[in-house]
């Protein structure tokens, strides 16, 4: 089956997409699992013209966290996108990136951007927002797709498109999960098979969160803690309600819909899942 062509310059990108109206970017880093997949069959219903990113972004890893161990596959990536309907895989070096090392004028995603996975990796959400303006900078897509997996980061996508006026329109896919509930991410290959069993408990909290939501906030809390709490593998870092209009955890007395956030370390692999839910 045919691949993707490959380009790796901005100027490359732009001469190939001129005049090409019916664009829709998939934003990764590589190392495609099937939820990747999801985002790029619904691209496919998009637009006539699919474009895949794989960049590891250097702006978006903090100095302690695995930017040299995070996994780079381009061949497979390639494999697993040929026959999907994807024309270009955009895969520029880091300096054709950032030729000046980083970029002077950065996106930040203010308040909401310092809390939860922000508050974890200080920085995190400006790189993934500068890559991300940068991207649609250079591709200019009517559509960009996201998972629902990384919520916070597809909530400050969807404010950054809103606040700065940018002519897209983000849509997402819902989270894709292994038959077990085991949220696909790319760095569930770090799971050896006693990490692997115990990170079923985030999938199995918020399971146990959901069918607390008609017994009030406490109730869905305690519902997700007490499954986390009896698997000695899972370091939990934090277990939050937000109002998904706002991204900030919702009082005691609310109700209407909501987000649970689960991010645990299971092993040294640090893992993120959320769940909705509708408080009554
Ligand atoms: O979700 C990711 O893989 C990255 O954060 C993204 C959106 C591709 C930006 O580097």
């Amino acid at each position: 089956m045919s691949r993707p062509v490959v380009i790796e310059t901005v100027a490359g990108m732009r001469e190939a997409l001129a005049g090409v109206a019916d664009v829709a970017l998939v934003p990764t880093m590589g190392a495609l699992h099937e939820g990747h997949l999801a985002l790029v069959d619904r691209a496919a219903e998009l637009a006539g013209t699919v474009v895949v990113s794989i960049f590891v972004n250097p702006l978006q890893f903090g100095p302690n966290e695995d930017l040299t161990r995070y996994p780079r596959t381009l061949d497979a990536d390639l494999e697993a996108l040929a026959g999907r309907g994807v024309a270009y895989v955009f895969a520029p070096p880091a300096d054709e990136m950032y030729p000046d090392g980083g970029t002077q004028v950065r996106v930040t995603g203010g308040p909401v951007a310092a809390t939860l996975e922000g508050a974890a990796r200080p920085g995190h959400f400006d790189g993934v927002l500068t890559v991300v303006a940068k991207l649609l900078g250079i591709v200019r897509p009517g559509h960009v797709v996201f998972g629902q997996k990384d919520a916070q980061q597809l909530f400050l996508v969807q404010r950054m498109v809103h606040d700065l006026n940018i002519a897209t329109s983000v849509d997402v896919v819902e989270t894709v999960r292994a038959p077990d509930g085991l949220a696909l991410s790319s760095r569930n290959r770090f799971l050896d098979a006693d990490a692997r069993s115990a990170a079923l408990a985030l999938s199995r909290a918020l399971e146990a969160a959901a069918s607390s939501a008609d017994r009030g906030i406490d109730a869905v809390l305690a519902a997700a803690q007490s499954v986390l709490m009896d698997e000695d593998l899972v370091k939990l870092d934090y277990l939050k309600v937000v109002d998904p209009r706002t991204f900030q955890p919702v009082d005691d007395d609310y109700r209407g819909p909501a987000r649970v956030l689960i991010a645990a370390r299971v092993g040294d692999t640090r893992l993120i899942d959320n769940e909705s839910l509708y408080l009554t």
